[in-house]
């Protein structure tokens, strides 16, 4: 753990009233209204030292510690991605500084593309595991031996489990695929679409994986979920777009936000 992530850790505590965190909950694009009904306190990341500036849609996210269905949770209301700047390690203080507040469990929200017809936009789907596409990985540049993390089971059975549970008592329909990290920012063509179905991805999108790479580095629990936005390049007629993408997230996120407070609780 870097001696900034634990100084900011202390600088969060002392603004929250050294509220405690058990989960970590990163939102993905279009996916940032759960961190709005959170009972707690927000800090800009402009006011953390190392946090990403200005996200993807160009607004100041905010770290958000609180409670959500009676579970202490911090909430990264925005991400860096590989392809703002070319660093695939962008969100590693950020979740080191979740790490320093206590959270023991982390889970990943993204939009993502669909590559299986029956699950289209609107639908949510738990990564039962990934595909790193794209050949980079936050842990290069890594001095010490911890850097050779194991992924066999990098996205936990226990709190899928919970997703599960919390989905089918819910009654929604919650998927579970293969996601595969495009580095973006360009879409997808066709051809490639077609490659990565052909290698097992179900969807597609450009973030999370370092995310669950990172988190299993530090010792975190680690599950994702995307939401569908859009059929993947070639598999409708629909034009895929960044504001495609957001203006499709918030039909998929509602569920997604009943199936997540669903498996807080109790957390
Ligand atoms: N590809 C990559 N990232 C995405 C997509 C997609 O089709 N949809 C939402 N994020």
């Amino acid at each position: 753990m870097s001696r900034n992530a634990e100084e900011l850790a202390d600088h969060i505590r002392e603004r929250t009233g050294n509220t405690e965190v058990r989960v970590g909950l990163v939102l993905g694009s279009g996916l940032g209204h759960l961190a709005e009904s959170v009972t707690g306190t927000a800090i800009p990341y402009s006011d953390l030292p190392g946090f990403p500036h200005a996200g993807v849609s160009g607004h100041n996210p905010n770290l958000v510690v609180g409670t959500l269905e009676g579970c202490p949770v911090a909430i990264l209301g925005g991400r860096a991605h590989y392809y703002e700047k070319g660093d695939a390690a962008a969100m590693r203080l950020p979740l080191e500084v979740l790490k320093a507040l206590g959270a023991e469990s982390l889970i990943l929200t993204n939009a993502a593309g669909s590559m299986r017809p029956e699950m289209g936009p609107g639908e949510i789907m738990a990564l039962e595991d990934h595909i790193n596409f794209s050949g980079l990985n936050p842990l290069i540049g890594e001095p010490t031996d911890a850097r050779f993390v194991p992924m066999t089971d990098a996205h936990d059975e226990g709190l899928r489990a919970r997703l599960h549970a919390a989905a089918k008592a819910a009654e929604v329909t919650l998927h579970e695929g293969v996601y595969a990290w495009y580095s973006g920012p360009s879409f997808e063509t066709r051809a490639e679409i077609r490659a990565i179905r052909g290698l097992g991805a179900d969807a597609v999108g450009m973030s999370t994986v370092p995310e669950v790479i990172l988190a299993r580095f530090l010792g975190l629990r680690v599950a994702a979920v995307s939401v569908i936005t859009n059929m993947a390049a070639g598999m409708s007629d629909e034009r895929i777009s960044h504001s495609h993408t957001k203006a499709m997230a918030p039909i998929g996120a509602a569920k997604l936000e009943r199936v997540l407070r669903g498996a807080l609780a109790g957390l």
